[in-house]
């Protein structure tokens, strides 16, 4: 299946694709078990600092093997700040795109998102386009506060302005502000998500809706939030933390244990974990 048909298959039967953030081997290894043990496609993203880190051939390479294998793992530029970036990951072959406006003044956001939609039309029209519009913070890290600017009632997206923006700049799929912020919070959930505005945003734009910042929201929240119009769901900050946790355990327990690949697998096994937890959410299952 390309992606497109994967996106629109999971928004026909009220699931989701699940979205993981990678920044080392470890990770994509956990993803391709992932999809191996369970048979749900999954969506590899790599932001601007994960994709400078990993190296944007050797990911593109990667995911072009397994899908070679008849794997349903599909590669995404997570977060492009710049055009020349999302042109260049258009360029490399990348199945999606993330144009990320969210914090530009709206007509900027705009022009620069019609741009990046037009290129992928003109040079890789099964490269998907996918679009910010409503800042939900910036970081996939535990905070102890709001980011600046989100999830309070007067930053969230407007369905108005999201169909107008749809209209404006022909994108795929729209990932708005709903109450959902990247990262969590340390000391209390994180915000619930307003499913009313789901609703309404997904009925006026009529294409597939991708949620940010799954991270830390509640099992009902995703399927409530899937029900209305979400078709893809980002996680990356709770992989992060599996890494982190389970190798900080691997090094106290192992002192004197030099070999990475003894050291990584217990870190590799904790993302897997997570991320079969999620797709089982997401699907229905
Ligand atoms: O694009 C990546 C995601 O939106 C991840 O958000 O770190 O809150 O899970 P998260
Ligand atoms: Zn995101």
């Amino acid at each position: 299946m390309t992606l497109k048909e994967a996106v629109l298959d999971a928004k026909a039967r009220k699931v989701a694709i699940g979205h993981f953030n990678v920044s080392n081997l470890e990770a994509v290894h956990a993803i391709k078990e992932a999809v191996v043990e369970t048979g749900f496609p999954i969506i590899i993203g790599v932001s601007d600092k994960e994709e400078e880190f990993f190296g944007r051939d050797e990911i593109v390479a990667l995911v072009r093997m397994y899908q070679a294998q008849g794997l349903s793992i599909y590669l995404n530029a997570d977060h492009a700040y710049s055009v020349e970036r999302a042109k260049a990951c258009i360029d490399a072959g990348f199945d999606a795109v993330i144009y990320d406006g969210a914090e530009l003044p709206p007509e900027e956001n705009i022009k620069n998102t019609k741009e990046v939609v037009e290129y992928a039309r003109a040079k890789n029209s099964s490269c998907l386009v996918e679009a910010e519009f409503g800042f939900i913070g910036k970081s996939s890290n535990l905070m102890d506060t709001l980011p600046e600017g989100t999830a309070l009632e007067e930053f969230l997206t407007k369905p108005e302005e999201a169909k107008a923006f749809v209209g404006a700049t022909g994108v795929d799929m729209l990932a708005p502000a709903v109450g959902n912020i990247h990262g969590m919070l340390k000391n209390m959930p994180n915000p619930h998500l307003d499913i009313l505005r789901i609703q309404a945003i997904a009925q006026n734009t009529q294409i597939p809706l991708v949620l940010h910042g799954g991270s830390g929201i509640s099992v009902e929240d995703f399927k409530k939030a899937i029900e209305a119009g979400m078709c893809i769901v980002h996680i990356n900050t709770e992989i992060r933390l599996a890494f982190k946790t389970a190798l900080e355990k691997g090094l106290a327990e192992n002192k004197d244990q030099v070999a990475p690949y003894k050291l990584l697998k217990p870190a590799q096994d904790a993302m897997r974990q997570v991320i079969i937890e999620k797709l089982k959410i997401f699907n229905n299952v």
